[in-house]
């Protein structure tokens, strides 16, 4: 007997609303944004899923390498009983942790994407059929009811995805994730790392345009949400190195001046030759600056792994002092 259950926190009003406010937010104000949940509906969660696999794409198989690497002294050094993972997408990296855990009881995955999630949770259950899966339809920046579940407990927040908040936001999350841990928990944090620019640029604009149609995804989620008409050919993806920042910007560039209109706001929104949409940032990081962020949210960086090249990292950070 499989033993699968998904609780949604999101209820689709509460999504839908949501989605108006950040639009009629994020498309008024000058530069335009918009923030990066909405990519992933399930067309968006297999696009990602693409991305993972493009050859320009190193950080997933750099994070794959370390885990792979690691996964024996993690699944020691935590003890952990519940592995609660943020942000899960296919959880196909944390299978190799998954199968490092003997001791593990319950998986936890937390993600906007129920795609994603109710997938995931099919192929775990089939390897695993010991284990029980507690997936949650939530946004992990708002406060998360995790399930009751035995510890200790690792936290995992993989991909670099923690590179996609701003750092104020990264700092309210990380305070976030420290207030989730019990003595004797853990988190295990993936970060991708500061590199050579062109290196950088093309893992976010890749050669097939994969990325360039993921980016776009985000108009096409807008107008079937919200009936708005975004036509996405009028509309460049563009992936910029922010050297002072060190983070990479995606942006949507208007391709010429055209006015789109989004039917449930009762909105024009105007954009010039040239304009851009701000769609994400994707932050990489130091160690020293990951100990810092960490450090300023009460967590106090035990470990730091790298994959062999030094592109991406892990950190076991434990609630400090
Ligand atoms: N951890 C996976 C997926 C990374 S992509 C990996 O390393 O490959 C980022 C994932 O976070 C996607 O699955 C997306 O649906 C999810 N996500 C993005 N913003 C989110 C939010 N605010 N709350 C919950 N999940 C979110
Ligand atoms: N967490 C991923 C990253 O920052 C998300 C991502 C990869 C992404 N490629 C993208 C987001 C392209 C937007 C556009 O690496």
């Amino acid at each position: 007997m499989s033993d699968f259950q998904l609780t949604r926190t999101l209820d689709e009003d509460a999504a839908d609303k949501a989605l108006r406010a950040d639009v009629l937010n994020g498309l008024t104000r000058f530069p335009k944004e918009l923030p990066p949940k909405w990519f992933y509906d399930a067309r968006g969660s297999e696009l990602f899923e693409e991305i993972t696999r493009l050859p320009e794409y190193y950080p997933t198989r750099a994070e794959r390498q370390i885990l792979l690497e690691r996964a024996g002294e993690i699944a020691v050094v935590s003890g952990a009983r519940t592995l609660v993972e943020l942000g899960s997408g296919s959880s196909e990296k944390t299978r190799h942790l998954i199968e490092a855990m003997p001791g593990l009881r319950t998986y936890v995955p937390v993600d906007v994407s129920e795609s994603a999630l109710t997938g995931a949770g099919e192929l775990l259950l089939a390897q695993h059929p010991g284990l029980r899966v507690h997936a949650l339809l939530a946004d992990f920046t708002k406060p998360l009811h995790l399930p009751d579940s035995e510890g200790p407990r690792l936290v995992v927040f993989l991909g670099g995805t923690i590179g996609n908040l701003l750092p104020p936001e990264r700092a309210e999350f990380l305070a976030s994730v420290r207030a989730m841990l019990s003595p004797g928990d853990a988190l295990l944090l993936g970060t991708d790392l500061v590199k050579d620019e062109a290196v950088l640029v093309a893992a976010y604009d890749d050669a097939q345009g994969v990325t360039a149609e993921f980016n776009k995804n985000v108009l096409a989620v807008i107008d079937r949400e919200l009936g708005a008409d975004f036509h996405t050919a009028d509309f460049d993806h563009v992936a910029v190195w922010n050297r002072e920042r060190e983070w990479i910007e995606m942006r949507l560039r208007a391709r010429q001046a055209v006015t789109v209109k989004v039917r449930a706001l009762d909105l024009l929104v105007p954009f010039e030759a040239g304009e851009d949409i701000l769609t994400e940032i994707s932050a990489k990081f130091r160690q020293d600056g990951v100990r810092k962020e960490l450090a300023g949210a009460g967590l106090e960086l035990t470990h730091w792994w790298t994959d062999a090249s030094g592109r991406f990292a892990l950190s076991l950070s434990v609630a400090g002092g």
